[in-house]
């Protein structure tokens, strides 16, 4: 069985996805580290993150960084945002996602081409959303928590031109994938997402067993 999870940032989405994983007892892969992993490199070497060759040369980091937590900086997603875009970085991240996708039992992964490139042939499919004032608030919330000094103007700005580029680029953009349900976090607590996750999830396998 294989779950895919979709949505813009700080929509909830890897929340959602890490709950179904508890749920289905599922493994769950955060696509969005991959990136992230390849544009701290790019930093890290003081490469052009829109220099595809340098995007690319990135690309060969080895597992351990994913547990670096400078990954989760709002920088470090724009930098991810931008080395995305290059058709060849995409490329090399496919496979390790697939394997992750088709390993025996089954897995979740959660990013943006989820249900669109990565597993188009997903049981379910689920595509999460939240108003950019309110996807800014949770990381501004986070932040806060976190002991930084997060400003809400510069979040929405960030997060708005996030959206834009994972939506406009040529290659896997982020799009709601044929056969996926919406759910729209804004107004719900996570137990009332995960809750609306696993019962559209439920509904998806019932369907699909029907079919
Ligand atoms: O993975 P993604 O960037 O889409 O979002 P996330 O990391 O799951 O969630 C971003 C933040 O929003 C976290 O601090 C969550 O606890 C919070 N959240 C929330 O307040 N309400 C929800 N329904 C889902 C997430
Ligand atoms: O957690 P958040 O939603 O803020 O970001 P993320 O999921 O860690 O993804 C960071 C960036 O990587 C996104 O803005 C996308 O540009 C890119 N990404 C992608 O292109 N495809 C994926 N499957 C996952 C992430």
């Amino acid at each position: 069985m294989i779950i895919a999870v979709d949505g813009p940032a700080a929509s909830g989405k890897g929340t959602i996805a890490k709950a179904l994983g508890r749920h289905y007892g599922l493994p769950v892969l955060d696509t969005g580290l991959l990136y992230r992993a390849v544009g701290l490199a790019v930093l890290k070497t003081g490469g052009d993150p829109d220099h595809e060759a340098d995007a690319l040369a990135a690309c060969s980091f080895n597992d351990g960084v994913l547990a670096d937590p400078a990954l989760r900086s709002e920088a470090v997603g724009s930098l991810a945002s931008r080395v995305s875009i290059h058709p060849s970085v995409r490329q090399a991240l496919v496979k390790r996602q697939r394997d992750f996708a088709t390993q025996p039992g089954g897995a979740i992964l959660d990013g943006r081409d989820i249900a669109t490139v990565i597993a188009p042939d997903a049981d379910a499919k689920i595509f999460v959303t939240a108003s950019v004032h309110v996807r800014a608030q949770r990381r501004y919330d986070d932040a806060l928590s976190h002991g930084g000094h997060p400003d809400m103007d510069s979040l929405i700005a960030d997060i708005q031109a996030r959206d834009t580029r994972d939506m406009s680029r040529d290659h896997a953009p982020l799009r709601v994938a044929d056969g996926a349900d919406l759910l729209d976090t804004s107004n719900l607590t996570i137990d009332a997402a995960v809750q609306q996750a696993i019962a559209l999830v439920d509904a998806q396998l019932e369907r699909r067993r029907n079919a």
